[in-house]
């Protein structure tokens, strides 16, 4: 039996019905400028904005039936117009292509979602800040090769995340600009004929430029692939601060403390408190990754201009809108309620030999050359595990077995200083640290008054 073909593979009203606020702002505005340009009567203008006005209304309140039939969202709304109006419906269709229709379309989408983005990753910014403003005199070693280095404040261990995401915010806001180019007019790929007023559509919708060739303006998709590096990204630092969340709320560690809201039990195991959210916001960044590598995978090998391929583009980008979206959300309020337990912090640092460095620095600073303070304290920190004792707990006798350069101020060396004295620029040093959370609340205060456009 011959099998009928299914239309529903080529379809993507499923997905793209998502993008009717988008379409209906363009058409509009098509259909406007129509009308303004004497392609269209004013009142055959009036009449297709109308419609298209009541067709979005149907589609908020949940009155509006998406067909298959008409395969996908520009397709929908046209044939819900020719219901309404009629054959005049198919005018608003004049010098344009659902080709620059749905790169409009998908660039308007993208604005708004990196709008939203940019404010989920001032939200998160926010809390981080705020935690290490509360915790700048809170200690602990401070990790290279995930053991314990040199002491440093807890406020600039945060902070250190705050950067990460500043840099996303910056990362978005150049997303934006590449989605800021307007399309329409590029008709099917070549331009149309009809005497289009461009500059002014892209004033209406807001955009700050107009595409200047047609055949890269149905076919570039630059503005997503932008949109899922920047999202990568932003998931690699998120899944960072996950991963550091689940290490420190581990019995072995002991630093943080998950607000019950952020932890679930074990079905099996009463005394569970696992860290799911942060577990679950570093597994999120396999599904971001994953969605940049199919929107690369589907560029790759496209010729000149649209190829139908580019309908999926959809689904990975809502997904990855909305995976950041509300990862940056769940960060964010994690963030605001974790606690850190400053005695296990503390500890950490005294149970190691985390002062080893100002212990060679100091020998430095009597004239050693700083390899050789390097071998001499090494050998002391050989000795000190060996005999299990704490280097700072050792007698200005025992230090003087590795060298006579060691004098009764080695005994100065305490975490406190240890930490203020690492006061170079963009050192932990508690002056530092305090004067970078001073500045970091200014630009905050500034990035959020000017919004994402400056
Ligand atoms: N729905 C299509 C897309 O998402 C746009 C329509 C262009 N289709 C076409 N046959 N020219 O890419």
């Amino acid at each position: 039996m011959e099998r009928k073909l299914d239309k529903s593979y080529t379809s993507s009203i499923k997905f793209d019905k998502r993008l009717y606020v988008q379409d209906i702002k363009g058409s509009k505005v098509h259909a406007e400028m129509l009308g303004n340009q004497g392609i269209l009567t004013i009142e055959e203008s009036g009449l297709i904005c109308d419609g298209l006005e009541q067709i979005r209304l149907e589609i908020n309140k949940g009155m509006f039936e998406f067909s298959e039939k008409f395969e996908d969202i520009h397709m929908n709304i046209e044939n819900a117009l020719f219901e309404k109006i009629g054959p005049l419906a198919g005018k608003l269709h004049t010098g344009r292509s659902r080709n620059d229709q749905i790169a409009l379309d998908l660039r308007i989408f993208v604005k708004e979602s990196v709008h939203e983005i940019w404010e989920g990753l001032l939200g998160l910014r926010t809390s981080i800040l705020n935690k290490a403003e509360e915790n700048i005199e809170i200690y602990l070693p401070g990790y290279t090769h995930l053991q314990r280095g040199q002491p440093v404040s807890l406020g600039h261990h945060l902070m250190a995340y705050y950067e990460m995401f500043k840099r996303d915010c910056i990362r978005f806001t150049r997303v934006y600009e590449s989605a800021d180019v307007m399309p329409l007019g590029s008709g099917a790929l070549s331009g149309t004929s009809y005497e289009l007023d461009r500059k002014w559509v892209a004033n209406e919708l807001g955009f700050k430029s107009l595409s200047v060739n047609s055949m890269d303006a149905v076919s570039d998709r630059d503005f997503l692939m932008d949109f899922h590096s920047a999202s990568a990204i932003c998931a690699v630092h998120i899944s960072r601060l996950c991963e550091e969340i689940v290490i420190w709320s581990s019995e072995e560690f002991g630093f943080t403390q998950l607000d019950s809201d952020f932890t679930t039990g074990s079905s099996m195991m009463p005394q569970k408190r696992n860290p799911d959210f942060a577990e679950i916001g570093r597994g999120k960044s396999g599904r971001v990754f994953g969605n940049l590598v199919a929107m690369l995978t589907i560029l790759k090998g496209l010729p000149l201009t649209y190829n139908r391929d580019l309908q999926e583009d959809k689904e990975p980008l809502f997904d990855t809108v909305d995976t950041i979206s509300s990862t940056l959300a769940v960060m964010s309020s994690m963030l605001k309620s974790i606690s850190f337990n400053e005695d296990k912090m503390r500890s950490a640092i005294d149970n190691s030999n985390s002062l080893a460095t100002d212990i060679a620095d100091y020998l430095v600073r009597k004239g050693m050359p700083f390899r050789e303070a390097h071998r001499v304290v090494s050998n002391l920190t050989d000795y000190v595990i060996e005999t299990k004792q704490n280097i700072h707990e050792l007698s200005l006798e025992k230090y003087k077995l590795f060298s006579q350069l060691f004098e009764s101020d080695v005994t100065n060396i305490t975490i406190e200083n240890s930490i203020n004295s690492r006061n170079v620029f963009g050192g932990t040093a508690l002056k530092n640290v305090k004067s970078s959370i001073k500045t970091a609340k200014q630009n905050l205060k500034k990035e959020a008054r000017n919004g994402i456009k400056d």
